[in-house]
């Protein structure tokens, strides 16, 4: 493994309600006058051999993981607001949480982004670079992350998306391969959007790049197939937050149990700027596919026809200003049971979805920088437990059961820090 001792340096394209709470939130931390609640890499504790040995390490003190001391932070946003102004008006944490960091995050002013409102459309922003070119758009950003490392004197950098959902777009012919791509680049292709160039950039930079947002960005052959040659870790897509995070947990309890499910509906209400973008059809549609793709691959409909073959699944989400970051997803489930007596479940997540995605950016910063520093490259399927919509090699089926993500997980963590992998089969018996 390489030198542990540099800073990491995490850049965000996107400096809104879930970069500045995470950065906010990491300084708290930092400062001792707050706890990294929700974050695995910060809390969780690894379980060494068997039960009976009692060697529960916490992650961070098994795996050389950069410490939050270490944590620099850049980003990129068309808003020219840095991260104090744009986090107060977010309005996720309260002035008493924002307060004690203020002059820390005042200093993080967003870098000119590369930013086309043909792909965020209810979005406008001035602080913008006046290049035409993708292939100079691409190359700028490139220049950005030599002087940001430059800057703070390290070779070592992430990059997570945490920028505004963009319009859906499928894999087009430029996503083939990395010529494709590349000539897209000179020829303008209005297929590759801006995120792509940030994950293009960053890659060929070899910085490990994930996706926060459910928009094409790294999940085509040209950028995989450069991750793997640049030995860069990669992983997406769209953070798993609230309704979704629940949905992985109950559909495998139902499939568990063999109960069939007749229809579940998920509505989303909310008012922060993500739902803005997301009032945008196109924006949405990045959603939608993301958010609905989850129940097939749990409950496998093709081996349980009479259980799940008629199941209709319904994802809405509505823009409303008053609820801000504070979220409501609501989910019914019509489920039925023994000689298929039909019963109903209803969840009511009050959540607030900046402080359920902020721990996820700070653990896949650090996972991805172990991941590289491991000489691990390419899609990172393990990380798999971050994602609505995971990102896997195209011969691999998704896997969106978040117990089997967890489990997967961690047994690649004891992969990485040579510990023995857990089965959870019966331990020997006393005295053999
Ligand atoms: N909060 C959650 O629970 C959650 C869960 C899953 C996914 N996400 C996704 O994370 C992303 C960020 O969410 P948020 O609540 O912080 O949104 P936000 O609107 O507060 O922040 C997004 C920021 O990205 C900026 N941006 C847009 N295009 C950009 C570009 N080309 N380059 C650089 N910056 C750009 C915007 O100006 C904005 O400041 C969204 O795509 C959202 O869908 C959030």
């Amino acid at each position: 493994m390489q030198d542990t001792s540099e800073p990491l340096l995490v850049l965000t394209p996107g400096l809104g309600a879930v970069a500045t709470t995470f950065i906010a939130g990491v300084e708290a931390v930092r400062r001792g006058i707050s706890s990294p609640i929700g974050s695995l890499t910060q809390l969780q504790t690894i379980r060494l051999g068997p039960r009976s040995a009692e060697r529960n390490p916490l992650i961070k003190d098994f795996l050389p993981l950069a410490d939050l001391d270490q944590l620099v932070m850049e980003a990129w946003d068309p808003i020219p607001e840095n991260a104090l102004q744009a986090a107060r008006r977010a309005r996720v944490l309260d002035s008493s949480d924002l307060d004690p960091v203020a002059e820390f995050l005042a200093e993080i002013r967003p870098l000119p982004a590369v930013f086309d409102q043909n792909y965020v459309r209810r979005l406008e922003g001035t602080n913008v670079k006046k290049l035409e070119r993708k292939r100079e758009q691409a190359e700028a950003l490139r220049e950005d992350i030599r002087n940001l490392k430059a800057k703070h004197r390290t070779s070592r950098a992430v990059m997570i998306w945490c920028g505004s959902t963009e319009i859906h777009l499928e894999p087009s012919t430029c996503h083939q391969d990395l010529d494709a791509f590349e000539e897209g680049l000179d020829r303008n292709d209005p297929a590759i959007s801006p995120s792509q160039l940030y994950a293009y950039a960053a890659i060929q930079e070899g910085v490990p790049y994930a996706n926060g947002a459910p928009n094409l960005s790294a999940d085509f052959p040209a950028l995989e197939d450069l991750a793997r040659q640049k030995t860069v870790p990669i992983a997406g897509k769209d953070f798993k937050t609230g309704q979704t995070l629940l949905k992985t947990v109950l559909a495998p309890a139902f499939k568990a149990r063999m109960l069939g499910i007749d229809g579940w509906f998920s509505t989303n209400i909310l008012g922060n700027r993500d739902g803005a973008v997301l009032d945008d059809p196109d924006s949405f549609r990045s959603k939608e596919v993301s958010k609905s793709g989850v129940l097939d691959t749990i409950l496998q409909p093709e081996l349980y026809p009479d259980l799940f073959a008629n199941l209709y699944h319904k994802v809405r989400i509505n823009y409303y200003p008053p609820r801000g970051d504070e979220k409501e997803g609501w989910d019914n489930i019509d489920i039925f049971g023994w000689l298929g007596y039909k019963m109903q479940i209803k969840v009511d997540f009050l959540c607030r979805d900046s402080i359920l995605a902020a721990p996820l950016v700070l653990d896949l910063a650090l996972l991805l920088d172990l991941a590289q520093r491991c000489g691990e490259s390419g899609i990172q399927e393990w990380l798999s437990f971050f994602f609505k919509s995971p990102q896997v090699y195209p011969s691999h089926v998704a896997e969106h059961d978040l117990f089997i993500q967890h489990f997967r997980l961690k047994n690649t963590l004891r992969r990485l820090g040579g510990a023995e992998v857990v089965t959870h089969l019966a331990e020997d018996p006393p005295g053999s």
